[in-house]
């Protein structure tokens, strides 16, 4: 299957720098382009991929085979509403271009993503917003959730480009 990196997709998994044996979790892999990257980097680590389309779960499940034939994938027909942190704790979770966290209350999205996060763990939002009004107010509310929830998020913004990344805290 050939494929396409979109840059924001390069640009994520270039910040998030996937570690032989980091434990992962993306939520809302679409059609699996970064999870395809990701676990090029996995030697003994493990990427779990969930999403709330099943489109989405066979594009990724597709795109990464080999992965997870090897069982260094596994993909999960699930939202995070109703993930039960199998795979986990988890080093890094991420998502990229998911509306999560700053769509509406996210006090219950965040804490389900605490849970599964290991000390000293971090969680990477990205974004690529399509204009700079709307890249403000993604900026914005992150920034109110994140550290009304104890986070202390670092912020690169490149252009259209918006990344948070929040350790997770205590
Ligand atoms: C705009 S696409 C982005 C796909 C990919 N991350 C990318 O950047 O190309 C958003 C994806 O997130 C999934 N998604 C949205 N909300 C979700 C949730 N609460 N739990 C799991 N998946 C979710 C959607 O089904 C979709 O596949």
């Amino acid at each position: 299957m050939t494929t396409t990196v979109p840059e924001r997709v390069r640009w994520a998994v270039e910040m998030l720098a996937p570690l032989p044996s980091d434990r992962l979790l993306e939520i809302g892999p679409g059609p699996g382009v970064a999870a395809r990257l990701v676990a090029d980097e996995l030697v003994d680590g493990c990427l779990v991929a969930i999403d709330r389309s099943e489109v989405a779960v066979r594009r990724t499940t597709e795109r990464n085979e080999r992965h997870v034939a090897a069982g260094k994938v596994i993909v999960r027909h699930c939202p995070l509403e109703r993930f039960d942190g199998s795979g986990g704790p988890f080093d890094k979770i991420y998502a990229i271009n998911v509306n999560l966290l700053w769509v509406r209350d996210a006090k219950d999205e965040l804490r389900r993503i605490t849970t599964v996060l290991k000390p000293g763990g971090a969680l990477y939002l990205f974004f690529e917003a399509p204009a700079p009004e709307k890249g403000n107010e993604i900026a914005r509310r992150l920034r109110a959730v994140l550290s009304d929830a104890g986070f202390e998020p670092e912020e690169t913004n490149i252009g259209a480009f918006l990344a948070f990344i929040a350790r997770r805290p205590g």
